[in-house]
């Protein structure tokens, strides 16, 4: 297809645009300035325009590790550093988070332009695992790993929740593994059982960990990662 029309036809610039922008020379393509509007190009090339990467379907997927104090929320209730803020110039989709943390709650948060795949990641239905890491001001005894495996009811909810695996890691800190995102569902889980949770960061959603990335980087998810949860 021709640069030009890759340009328009994956992102919201239009044909006139994404012409103007290849002339000025803002447009790179696999890492070149290309400045020939009909130079050939495919899903394979790597595409940028005023430094924002253009991608085949037009969806974008990213892992974001959290840092504390930054909100998961993207409307304007709450004051304050978002998640959004973080990738901001990353791409001018609208993005949605799949799967919000607290503002003190650290780690892996999904962001996307696709509306679809960001209710599977979220939906009880599709049971995708989250993995959280959590320490607690008292010792964890051993029966609350049975009790959350079987489920238990939280002030407010009309059903139990879901069998959770708690792999106990120490006197006070363990995994906790949910199919579901309740609000504050790992505090009130802890809560329920006479504990308090002192650190909370998920470290896992799915087959998407962390890996390498430091508190407020992001990096684009691989293909692979994306069809997981589908
Ligand atoms: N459970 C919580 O209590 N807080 C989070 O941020 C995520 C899960």
């Amino acid at each position: 297809m021709r640069l030009d029309k890759f340009i328009a036809t994956h992102s919201d610039a239009s044909r006139t645009l994404a012409k103007t922008a290849i002339k000025h020379g803002q447009v790179k393509v696999n890492g070149v300035v290309v400045k020939d509007q009909g130079c050939k190009v495919s899903d394979e090339d790597e595409i940028v325009v005023h430094g924002v990467q253009i991608s085949a379907s037009g969806e974008v997927y990213i892992a974001l590790y959290k840092p504390s104090g930054v909100l998961s929320s993207t409307g304007d209730d709450e004051e304050g550093e978002t998640v959004l803020d973080l990738v901001d110039g990353f791409t001018h989709r609208p993005l949605h988070v799949a799967g919000r943390l607290d503002k003190d709650t650290t780690g892996l948060v999904l962001l996307t332009s696709d509306g679809a795949w960001s209710h599977r990641v979220t939906s009880p239905k599709f049971a995708s695992e989250k993995v959280y890491h959590v320490t607690v001001l008292d010792p964890i005894d051993d029966e609350v790993v049975e009790i959350f495996q079987e489920g238990l009811m939280l002030r407010g909810e009309e059903k139990a929740t879901l069998p959770a695996r708690l792999e106990v890691l120490g006197e006070r800190e363990a995994h906790l593994t949910l199919t579901e995102g309740k609000y504050h569902q790992v505090k009130r889980m802890f809560g329920a059982i006479g504990n308090k949770v002192d650190t909370l960061e998920r470290i896992s959603m799915g087959c998407v960990t962390l890996g390498d990335l430091e508190p407020g980087e992001f990096r684009e998810l691989s293909d692979a990662e994306v069809q997981s949860f589908l």
